[in-house]
């Protein structure tokens, strides 16, 4: 059995009796430096475990989102109608989309970007409109036609009959060359029925836009021909408290004219679905989203009908900006989060929002509005028990934009990229 003093003996460090130490004052310094030093040592550790740390790498663009991207948008256009604003996407691999709809709203908007009308919508406006063949019958009644009307002459007339009716052309157009010899048909077989001096609730007109362009303009009109519809001098309709303008969208033969004028004319409320509601104030806001594929293309908002023409010169592709962003939309509280950890992140999500784009430029005709935007993804990645998942998916973008004179009809593009490389912020 060993001796307990013999375990004793192996002790390394001998205890000093207490009554042979002596404190010194450099002892008491050194101890204290120690213990300072070993608390902000262990402060200092104990903030960087605490704190995230984030890494940033950029790889090759390898998202499990898919192919396609989103693009979310509202956008105003203070003057260009719903009745002819068409949205197109393109990309540089040849494929086209024409006239996007089901994705997107249509609201009218007056020129300080209130709503004035419901909803927009296409279907009150027939796709195929007919048109008279143009040959001359005898049954047109020898008789002056539409009354030409200018500034000078459009109110008078206006307030003088209870309704006229005013086809607004330019002669260069094909529609309204079309539309020329039904109209004026027309308007001999309404004065004939409606004799304006014994009768005269009834008169057509007809304004050639190329000559009083201003009075167009005071009517908002954009595409040739446009019949529109004046009641006691004003072409204004109570719709649910809107105002709005009357139009006519039906067919353009002799016997549809001739019909329509006629139910105008009866006392009997409008039957007549084909008296569309045109907007008054001629602005469209455009709100919803497309798909596009993940390669360079164009977003386009541009006028166009199937049964108008344009003078392009004329054409305002003005717009406000209130949102456009790509990829999902992320939650706030998503983001407010992840801003937590990184602060400069979706700084560039929705860049153009709240900016306008107005052409101020009355003299130079074919004013197009481009913007040119270069999209990068960024991923935030969490490692949680090694276990990688992703926060967050960002598409933010640069852009760039230009008002140019183009030899080209007016619109407004959005000419977007996409970055091959994705920015990977991991936290830990
Ligand atoms: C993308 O690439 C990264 C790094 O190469 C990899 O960790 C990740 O799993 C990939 N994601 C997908 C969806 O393939
Ligand atoms: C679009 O923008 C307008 C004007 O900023 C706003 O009033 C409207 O609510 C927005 N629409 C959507 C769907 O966010
Ligand atoms: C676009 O398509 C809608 C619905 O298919 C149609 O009502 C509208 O007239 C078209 N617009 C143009 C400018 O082609
Ligand atoms: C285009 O429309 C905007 C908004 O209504 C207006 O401020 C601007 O003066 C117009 N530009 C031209 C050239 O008519
Ligand atoms: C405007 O565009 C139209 C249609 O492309 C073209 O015929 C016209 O020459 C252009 N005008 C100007 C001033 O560039």
């Amino acid at each position: 059995m060993v001796s307990l003093s013999k375990i004793k003996s192996v002790d390394f460090y001998r205890k000093i009796p207490r009554d042979l130490t002596e404190a010194s004052l450099l002892g008491a310094w050194l101890s204290v430096v120690a213990a300072v030093s070993m608390i902000l040592l262990f402060g200092m550790e104990l903030k960087n475990y605490l704190t995230v740390s984030t890494s940033t790498s950029i790889v090759v663009d390898n998202s499990s989102d898919g192919d396609f991207l989103r693009i979310d948008f509202n956008i105003s256009f203070p003057a260009l109608s719903c009745e002819f604003a068409s949205v197109d996407v393109s990309d540089v691999l040849g494929t086209n989309r024409l006239n996007i709809t089901k994705t997107l709203r249509k609201f009218t908007i007056d020129p300080d970007l209130r709503r004035t009308g419901a909803e927009y919508n296409s279907e009150l406006v027939p796709q195929v409109i007919q048109h008279g063949e143009e040959v001359d019958d005898d049954a047109v009644p020898a008789l002056p036609g539409a009354v030409s009307l200018n500034s000078d002459s459009f109110d008078r007339i206006a307030h003088e009959y209870p309704i006229l009716v005013v086809n607004f052309f330019a002669p260069w157009c094909y529609w309204s060359t079309r539309l020329k010899p039904s109209w004026e048909k027309t308007a001999k077989i309404i004065r004939e029925r409606y004799n304006p001096e014994t009768d005269g609730r009834i008169i057509l007109g007809k304004v050639d836009c190329t000559e009083d362009f201003e009075l167009c303009k005071r009517h908002h009109i954009q595409g040739y021909p446009s019949i529109r519809i004046f009641r006691k001098g004003s072409d204004l309709r109570e719709d649910h408290g809107q105002h709005e303008h009357e139009s006519y969208y039906g067919d353009r033969d002799t016997k549809a004219l001739v019909k329509a004028m006629e139910e105008l004319v009866s006392p009997l409320p409008l039957g007549n679905q084909k008296l569309a509601l045109a907007p008054l104030t001629g602005g469209c806001r455009i709100e919803g989203y497309v798909r596009v594929k993940k390669i360079p293309g164009n977003l386009i908002i541009s006028a166009r009908s199937g049964a108008h023409s344009f003078d392009s010169s004329h054409m305002n592709m003005s717009h406000v900006i209130s949102h456009l962003s790509f990829g999902k939309t992320i939650s706030p509280q998503v983001l407010s989060d992840v801003k937590r950890l990184i602060p400069y992140i979706g700084r560039s999500h929705d860049k153009l929002n709240g900016r306008s784009f107005i052409n101020h430029r009355d003299l130079d005709a074919n004013v197009t509005i481009e913007h040119y935007l270069q999209v990068v993804k960024t991923e935030v990645v969490t490692r949680i028990y090694s276990r990688e998942s992703s926060l967050l998916e960002d598409y933010e973008y640069t852009a760039h934009s230009s008002l140019s004179q183009s030899v080209d009809v007016p619109v407004a593009k959005f000419h977007f990229e996409l970055s091959p490389m994705q920015v990977t912020l991991q936290t830990a």
